[in-house]
């Protein structure tokens, strides 16, 4: 129980990583406020997790409005009176049909920048301020090991996930005398709908993955990329964001994390 009485505020927490940060962090033993703009979802989400016996509310937000994720703050504390943790998490690959594009367009970089950048810019200031008088909090920032190397694909995607990490810094760094700390996750291979895109994507754009379906690329990107061989799961980065929410994790800050099997050993 490392998140023990602790409330937690998880954006995207409607699905995929979001869904299992936020169940990890449950049974952690926090209380859960899922932020999540698709408004059914969070709240089926939130009526899951309180059937397991987790307390968790559900907040429709739209990250990229600083008015939503203020009231995302407010449901926060007035449900559960208090906001120790927030993990942001609401991401996108670029704007709607990213998918059929071989080059990004103005509309992906605007997109993608107002939600992975801005997003996490928005939900950060509409919580700085009550842990700030609390004198204690934890911020954990998805990023993603796309923004530690730029890549061909996607070069939209990867610059907004590498502002993540920068991000993350200049933060920690602001918020470290108010006894917050700042960290940011790099997800590695998981195969999840956003990466069944990718593939596809890969194996149209990219001779080395030509004929391949989606599955079979990340397969091959897996047996070629991560030495352990293993595919990463949304339980994984689960794990790491209770680890770097919890006070084990009191004296580590700035840093971002790879959960991504030695993928990037950097
Ligand atoms: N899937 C991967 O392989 C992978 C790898 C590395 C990093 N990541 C990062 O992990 C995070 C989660 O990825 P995922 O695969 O679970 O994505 P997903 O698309 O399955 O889920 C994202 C969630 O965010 C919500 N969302 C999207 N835009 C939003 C907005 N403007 N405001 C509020 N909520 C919004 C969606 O409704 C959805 O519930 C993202 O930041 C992503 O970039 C994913």
């Amino acid at each position: 129980m490392l998140l023990k009485d602790r409330v937690a505020i998880v954006t995207g927490g409607a699905t995929g990583i979001g869904r299992a940060i936020a169940t990890k962090m449950g049974e952690g033993g926090a209380s859960i406020v899922v932020a999540d703009m698709n408004a059914d979802a969070a709240q089926k989400t939130a009526a899951e997790l309180t059937a397991s016996g987790i307390k968790a509310a559900a907040v429709a937000t739209d990250v990229t409005d600083k008015a939503a994720t203020d009231r995302m703050a407010r449901t926060a504390l007035d449900r559960f009176g208090r906001i120790d943790i927030l993990v942001n998490n609401a991401g996108i690959a670029g704007a709607p049909g990213w998918n059929q594009r071989s080059e990004s367009t103005e509309d992906d970089w605007v997109k993608t920048y107002q939600v992975n950048v801005l997003g996490t810019v928005n939900a950060a200031n509409s919580v700085i301020p009550h842990m700030k008088a609390e004198r204690h909090g934890k911020i954990v920032n998805l990023s993603s090991i796309a923004g530690r190397e730029g890549r061909p694909s996607l070069p939209h995607y990867s610059a907004s996930k590498a502002a993540v990490i920068s991000y993350t810094q200049s933060l920690a760094n602001e918020l470290a005398k108010f006894n917050i700390n700042v960290n940011a996750i790099c997800p590695g291979l998981l195969w999840t709908p956003m990466w069944e895109q990718v593939g596809g994507r890969y194996a149209r754009d990219n001779a080395a993955y030509k004929g391949l379906s989606p599955r079979q690329v990340f397969d091959a990107m897996i047996a070629e990329r991560i030495p352990n061989g293993r595919e990463q799961t949304p339980e994984d980065i689960g794990d790491a964001a209770v680890f770097l929410a919890s006070e084990d994790a009191r004296n580590i800050t700035g840093q971002a994390l790879n959960v991504d099997g030695g993928f990037f050993m950097r």
